[in-house]
C-alpha cells in the first residue's frame, strides 16, 4: 500500500473503513488507548459533534488530532501553549530557538511544493490539510477568500493551510510580475484542490495604485461565478495570518447579520490630497498637477484600508450598480484607492451591508473586525494611552512584523486576521499560531 492509499484511508478512515478494516484496526491498535467499544464502531465525522456520548466525541477528536496536529517537531524546549498565554520564560526560549534557526531554517521553496504536489493526496496528507467540514454549521456557511500574493511561497501555503476548509472557496491572485517559478508553484498547489484556483486575469500590481484593487475585483468576479454559495468574502495578502478558526469566523460573520465590517473614517487633510490630483502609473505611481473633478457621489469620502469583510450581496452590487461603476472609474487614478474605495462604498446608504455616513458610524481599524495591525507610532504602554503593547518582532514600513511575544495580547482581540507575519523574522510565532489554531479547530468546534 502506498502512502497515498493509506492517506485516503486514514483521512477518510471513517468512510473507507469497510474496504480497509484491517488497516484501520492496526492503525488504532498502534495509536494507543483503545476501548473495544470504539473499535467495533469506527468514528464518523458526525461523532466529532456527538452531543450525547461525550467519551466517544473526545475519543474521535483525539484520533483526528493525532493525524492532523500541527505541533512543531524537533523544536527542543519550545512550548507553544505557554507562549500563546504570554509566559515570558517560554517566549524567551522561543526567541532563543529563533536566533539559533536564523539562516539555518530549511525554507520550503517553490521546487519543494512543485515536487510535493505531483501527488496531491500525498501533499494534503503530508501537509495535514483538513479535508472535511468540521461541523454542519460551518458546512452551511461557506466563506470566499480573495488572496493576493506576490512572493514567499512558504508563507502563502501556510496561510492557505490554516484558513483552508473544504466547503469554502479560495481565489489566489498572483502578481503578474512574480517569478515564473513562484507562479508555477502557486498553480501546482491550487491544482490539488477543487475549491482553490488562480484568478482568471492577473494584474501587474504597482504599490499604491489601482492595480491592487483590480486584483481583488478579478477574484471577486471569479468567485461570483463559482457554484459555491458563499455568504461572505474576506481578502488577504501574503503576510496575513488568522487569529480565529473557521468555526469562530463563521460565528462572527453570522452575528454581522448581513453587514460588512471594515475600517472607515473621515479623511485627514493629507489623505484628501490622494484624490485631488490625477495620478500616472508606470513602475511607480506619480502625482501630477492635473486637478480631478470631485467624486461623482452624493455622500462623503472616507478612508480605511485594503482589507474588508463583505457580504455576497455587497460584491454582487458593486459589479451591477451603474453609480458604483462610475465611482470606481473615478477612483482609478487616485493614490492608493484601496484605502478609500471600500471605506467610501461602505458608507453609501444603497450599498448592501453598508453603514450610514453619520459620524456615529466612524470605525477605526482597531474597532473593525478585519485586521489587527500594530503601527509603530501607536505602540507603547497602554496605561499611558498607547493603542497596543510594543511590537516584539521588527518594524517594516512602520508596521510590526510579529514576534512570539505579540501573540497572547493579539489573541484576546476580536480581529479575524493579523498582519504581518514572516518566518524570516519569527518562525516560532507562526509555528505557535498553527499549533494553537489546529488544536482549537479540532477540540473547540462547539461555541
Ligand atoms: C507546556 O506547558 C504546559 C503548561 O502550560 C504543560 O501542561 C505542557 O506539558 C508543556 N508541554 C511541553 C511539550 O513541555
Ligand atoms: C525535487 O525533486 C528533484 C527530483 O526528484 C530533486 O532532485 C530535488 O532535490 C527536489 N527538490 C526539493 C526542493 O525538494
Ligand atoms: C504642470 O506640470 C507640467 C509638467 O510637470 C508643467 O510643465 C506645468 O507647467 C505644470 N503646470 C502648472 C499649472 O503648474
Amino acid at each position: 500500500m502506498t502512502i497515498s492509499e493509506m492517506f485516503l484511508c486514514t483521512w477518510k478512515r471513517f468512510r473507507c473503513f469497510n474496504s480497509h478494516r484491517l488497516l484501520f484496526l492496526t492503525f488504532l491498535a498502534l495509536s494507543g488507548t483503545i476501548l473495544m467499544k470504539h473499535i467495533s464502531s469506527p468514528c464518523t465525522f458526525k461523532n466529532l459533534n456527538d452531543e450525547v456520548d461525550n467519551a466517544r466525541r473526545q475519543f474521535c477528536r483525539h484520533g483526528l488530532y493525532d493525524l492532523l496536529s500541527l505541533k512543531p517537531q524537533n523544536q527542543g524546549e519550545l512550548n507553544c501553549s505557554k507562549i500563546v498565554k504570554g509566559d515570558s520564560k517560554a517566549i524567551k526560549q522561543g526567541q532563543q530557538i529563533n536566533a539559533a534557526l536564523k539562516g539555518k531554517h530549511f525554507r520550503l521553496n517553490e521546487q519543494y511544493y512543485i515536487n510535493l504536489t505531483h501527488d496531491c493526496q500525498n501533499f494534503k496528507y503530508f501537509r495535514k490539510y483538513i479535508s472535511v467540514p468540521m461541523s454542519s454549521e460551518e458546512e452551511e456557511f461557506p466563506i470566499a477568500y480573495s488572496m493576493v500574493v506576490h512572493d514567499n511561497i512558504e508563507m502563502f501555503e501556510r496561510l492557505l493551510r490554516v484558513v483552508y476548509a473544504p466547503q469554502n472557496i479560495y481565489c489566489v491572485h498572483v502578481d503578474e510580475k512574480s517569478t515564473e517559478k513562484f507562479k508555477a508553484a502557486v498553480r501546482a498547489i491550487t491544482s490539488c484542490f477543487d475549491n482553490v484556483f488562480v484568478a482568471s486575469t492577473l494584474e501587474k500590481v504597482v504599490y499604491a495604485s489601482w492595480s491592487r484593487v483590480q486584483a481583488d475585483l478579478n477574484c471577486m468576479e471569479d468567485l461570483l461565478q463559482s457554484d459555491v454559495p458563499w455568504k461572505y468574502l474576506l481578502n488577504t495578502c501574503g503576510t496575513d495570518f488568522p487569529l480565529k478558526t473557521n468555526a469562530e469566523i463563521v460565528r462572527v460573520l453570522k452575528t454581522l447579520n448581513g453587514k460588512n465590517s471594515m475600517e472607515s473614517e473621515k479623511p485627514s487633510e493629507s489623505k484628501k490630497k490622494r484624490w485631488k490630483y490625477h495620478h500616472e502609473v508606470e513602475n511607480d505611481i506619480i502625482e501630477t498637477n492635473i486637478t480631478k473633478l470631485p467624486p461623482p457621489i452624493s455622500t462623503p469620502m472616507f478612508t480605511g484600508n485594503a482589507y474588508i469583510v463583505v457580504s455576497r450581496d455587497f460584491v454582487q452590487y458593486i459589479f451591477e450598480d451603474p453609480k458604483v461603476q462610475k465611482f470606481i472609474d473615478w477612483v482609478k487614478d487616485t493614490y492608493s484607492p484601496d484605502e478609500h474605495l471600500w471605506a467610501t462604498l461602505n458608507r453609501m446608504p444603497d450599498v448592501p451591508g453598508s453603514s450610514p455616513y453619520s459620524d456615529k458610524y466612524e470605525l477605526s481599524d482597531m474597532n473593525a473586525l478585519v485586521r489587527m495591525v500594530k503601527w509603530s507610532y501607536n505602540e507603547g504602554e497602554i496605561h499611558e494611552g498607547a493603542a497596543y503593547p510594543p511590537c516584539t518582532g521588527i518594524h517594516r514600513r512602520a508596521v510590526c512584523v510579529y514576534g512570539a511575544g505579540d501573540l497572547s495580547w493579539m489573541l484576546k482581540q476580536h480581529h479575524l486576521l493579523a498582519n504581518k507575519f514572516d518566518p524570516e523574522v519569527d518562525n516560532i510565532a507562526i509555528y505557535c499560531m498553527e499549533e494553537y489554531l489546529r488544536y482549537k479547530t479540532i477540540f473547540k468546534i462547539d461555541p
